[in-house]
């Protein structure tokens, strides 16, 4: 995994920038060539199922107009000179070669990463100046942008009835114009606006942070699975009343109490809960998985000892998240659910999550045991592994 920060170390870009305030990175990535052009971006936006949105700016009558995906060759073709953007949002899962970049970033970890957009501006492009609710890295790929920032915030409502998010009022406080390889990090909250300067692409690595309602939702919908679904309230102590409209306080008192019991769970059986709903598929995300052939644990296995044939990656879409935790035993989440690991698969399980291109050889030797060969033929069939050519250098 190489480094992305320049001069700064992760500990002290974690502890002094990271969801505080922006930071500009010269040559966050010497001499940093984009490895997709924008013609090959565009083409990108030409596909079935690929999020790709155009903001054209000056579109007459509708000011800053949005259009969404697929776009045909006359699209381009009769887009005006200057003043649009091509954005093209989960790059990595579209490109599974771009996730090398991405794992820069793992020193934030996986499950807060969110995707790899990709947008193209002409001179003078830009998507307005706005707010985001994520972190961001913006890395400049290609030519020049301006970007400007207002930090502390102060402007925060936006444009009522327009098609994008465009701050009403942006007072810029810093602006620097960031060559190939340069990147700006914001924190979530911060004003800020990218100008292109001439022909320009500009990488950005978003973030995502679960809404706390989401993933109470996702907490608790797992653990009325898990309840006994015929247990049901009981009164053999039921007392008369004065007002049978009323929910007496006893009574009150003894659902709260059945209600408590269902949530107070031990950290293991939240953790875990925790971690299957981190690790959920969204539906939109269906299309950026394999379909892979359902092969037997020895049968994979006979392919990745076959050193002429390719090796196997994590597909970019998949949420992997290990649980290894001291005394507690160590799980397994993917896709919404969670499998335990004893001492034969933990290891594998620890090279699956601990990288995202991994080494034949490496897979062989974590999976003699049959415990091993079968999570690994699991997690292929289930598409969360694809092939993925030998990489030169590890
Ligand atoms: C862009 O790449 O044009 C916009 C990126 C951003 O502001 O988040
Ligand atoms: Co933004």
């Amino acid at each position: 995994m190489e480094q992305v920060l320049g001069k700064f170390s992760q500990e002290d870009f974690l502890r002094h920038y990271w969801q505080k305030k922006p930071l500009l990175i010269r040559q966050a990535i010497p001499d940093f060539v984009s490895p997709l052009s924008p013609e090959e971006l565009a083409g990108l936006a030409c596909e079935e199922d690929v999020p790709a949105r155009l903001v054209i700016e000056s579109a007459g009558e509708r000011p800053w107009m949005l259009r969404h995906g697929p776009f045909s060759e006359e699209d381009f073709t009769s887009l005006p000179e200057a003043g649009y953007s091509l954005l093209v949002t989960d790059c990595e899962k579209l490109i599974p070669d771009l996730m090398s970049l991405v794992e820069r970033f793992r020193f934030v970890p996986d499950w807060r990463i969110d995707d790899l957009m990709i947008s193209y501006a002409p001179a003078g492009g830009s998507v307005g100046a706005h707010i985001d609710e994520y972190d961001v890295f913006l890395l400049q790929a290609q030519g020049t942008r301006r970007w400007m920032i207002e930090y502390p915030p102060k402007n925060t409502a936006f444009v009522p009835d327009i098609d994008i998010r465009l701050l009403e009022q942006f007072d810029p406080t810093e602006e620097w114009v960031l060559e190939p390889g340069d990147m700006l990090y914001l924190p979530p909250g911060v004003p800020h606006h990218g100008v292109a300067i001439g022909d320009c692409m500009t990488f950005s690595i978003g973030f995502r942070a679960p809404m706390l309602n989401e993933l109470a939702s996702g907490v608790t919908d797992r653990l009325i699975t898990r309840m006994d679904a015929t247990a049901r309230y009981t009164d053999p102590d039921l007392k008369t009343s004065t007002n049978p409209g009323m929910l007496a306080t006893q009574t009150r008192t003894k659902l709260r109490e059945l209600l408590r019991d269902v949530l107070n769970q031990d950290d293991v059986v939240l953790d875990q809960l925790i971690a299957e709903t981190l690790s959920e598929r969204p539906i939109d995300h269906a299309g950026y998985y394999p379909d892979n052939d359902p092969l037997t644990a020895t049968e994979l296995r006979d392919l990745l000892g076959n050193d002429s044939l390719d090796t196997l990656m994590r597909t970019p879409a998949a949420r992997l998240i290990l649980l290894d935790g001291g005394s507690s035993p160590a799980v397994l989440a993917y896709d919404g659910q969670s499998l335990p690991l004893d001492e034969h698969s933990l290891p594998l399980a620890q090279i699956l999550t601990r990288k995202v291109f991994y080494d034949s050889a490496e897979l062989l030797a974590a999976t003699e045991q049959p415990a091993a060969a079968d999570l690994l033929a699991l997690l292929y069939v289930e598409g969360i592994l694809q092939w993925h050519p030998h990489l030169l250098e590890q």
